[in-house]
């Protein structure tokens, strides 16, 4: 049977954007040309490639397409070579813009670290070796875009301020990404807040307490986030899927990632209401890089993985493209990131991954 159209825009950027992007699509083509899935891929301009070419890091045209798409591949934006620009029209600008245009607030981050990798952490090896967490952050609002924000002047000196803020329906369909998410995979979702001491994070434990009724088969439970911290670094296996706002998601999924040890292999996901969304590495540019074939492939491999499980609802794919990275992993390939060795390019990694993903098709 013709299965519907999905239309997916490829967003390279710059720096190692463009060399991991490169080999998203070849895997994307693979998929397209080897099953009944039907993926129409376009690409566009955004990030220091979109301002070289037209003089802002996020064309009208770049935006229209990703909003008509139904999943966009976003590489990596950014570098020295733009640095100095005002800050209306660097790189990173367009990434925020994206987000906001196309209304993303739900922010996942996978940290999963497969025995091989276990060594690259900080953490001892038997405490990361095998763990899958997830840390959904809400991503569009919170302390970092509540009004009145700004610096006052206020009894003869000035005052810094801004303002927590959350409204029910906000924390609701935040929840509701939360325990949608926690149904697939082990049932358990720690929801992090500030209770004991905020106002708004009381308000978001009463939400999520009411939410939970929906979802008898997941296990709720609330931490405090100093506790969770705490708990991220001493037993990180005893959760499953965390939860929580913006600038605290902000900072616990730093610490999710570092469990990893290895930058380059970090995939993220941003959803809107109708779970349409981007798709990216958690990586930068890495300008010490770009134009090497030494860039790490995997965070941009494993980021279509995600698509494929939240925007298009086809989790087979997903699971391949996991099972895939993880073969190549298991026979030894090692981009220079992970390994001083014998390591390979990053063309030649995303050739290894695709050649396994034939043998599981
Ligand atoms: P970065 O993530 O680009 O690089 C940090 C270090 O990790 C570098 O040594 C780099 O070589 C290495 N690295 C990163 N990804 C890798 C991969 N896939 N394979 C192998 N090694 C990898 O962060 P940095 O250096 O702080 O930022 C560089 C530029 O990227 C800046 O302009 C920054 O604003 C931008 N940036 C863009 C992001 C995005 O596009 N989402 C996110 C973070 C930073
Ligand atoms: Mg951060």
């Amino acid at each position: 049977h013709v299965s519907k159209v999905s239309k997916l825009l490829l967003l390279p950027g710059d720096g190692i954007g463009i060399e991991i992007m490169t080999e998203a699509e070849k895997l994307l083509q693979f998929i397209n040309a080897n099953t009944e899935l039907n993926l129409e891929l376009s690409s566009a301009l955004v990030g220091g490639a979109a301002y070289d070419q037209t003089g802002t890091p996020l064309p009208e045209e770049t935006l229209s397409l990703a909003k008509q798409a139904d999943a966009v591949l976003l590489g990596a934006v950014g570098g020295p070579k733009w640095e100095s620009l005002d800050i209306s029209v660097r790189p990173e600008k367009a990434l925020l813009r994206l987000r906001s245009e196309l209304e993303l607030f739900a922010n996942l981050r996978p940290a999963i670290v497969s025995p091989e990798l276990a060594s690259a952490s900080s953490l001892k090896a038997e405490l990361v070796s095998d763990l899958d967490i997830l840390i959904i952050r809400e991503l569009t609002g919170g302390i970092y875009f509540g009004h009145p924000r700004g610096v006052f002047e206020e009894g003869g000196e000035k005052v810094g301020i801004n303002t927590y803020r959350y409204s029910e329906s906000e924390i609701r369909r935040i929840a509701h990404v939360a325990f949608k998410t926690a149904m697939t995979r082990g049932r358990q979702l720690c929801s992090v807040d500030k209770a004991n001491v905020l106002e708004v994070t009381e308000l978001w434990r009463d939400v999520f307490n009411q939410v939970a009724e929906e979802y008898p088969e997941v296990t709720l439970t609330h931490m405090y986030v100093d506790n969770a911290a705490m708990q991220l670094v001493r037993q990180p296996k005893q959760f499953d899927v965390v939860v929580t706002g913006n600038m605290f998601g902000d900072i616990l999924s730093d610490i999710a990632a570092m469990l990893t040890g290895s930058i380059g292999m970090l995939p993220s996901a941003s959803l809107d209401i109708n779970r349409k969304g981007m798709y990216e590495p958690v990586h930068g540019s890495a300008p010490d890089i770009a134009g090497q074939n030494k860039a790490n492939p995997l965070a941009m491999l494993l980021s279509v993985a995600l698509m494929f499980k939240h925007s298009l609802q086809q989790p087979k794919y997903a699971e391949l493209i996991e099972k895939a990275v993880a073969m190549t992993l298991t026979q030894g390939f090692r981009t220079a990131d992970l390994s001083r060795q014998d390591w390979v390019g990053t063309a030649e990694m995303g050739d290894q991954v695709i050649g396994n993903l034939a043998k599981l098709l």
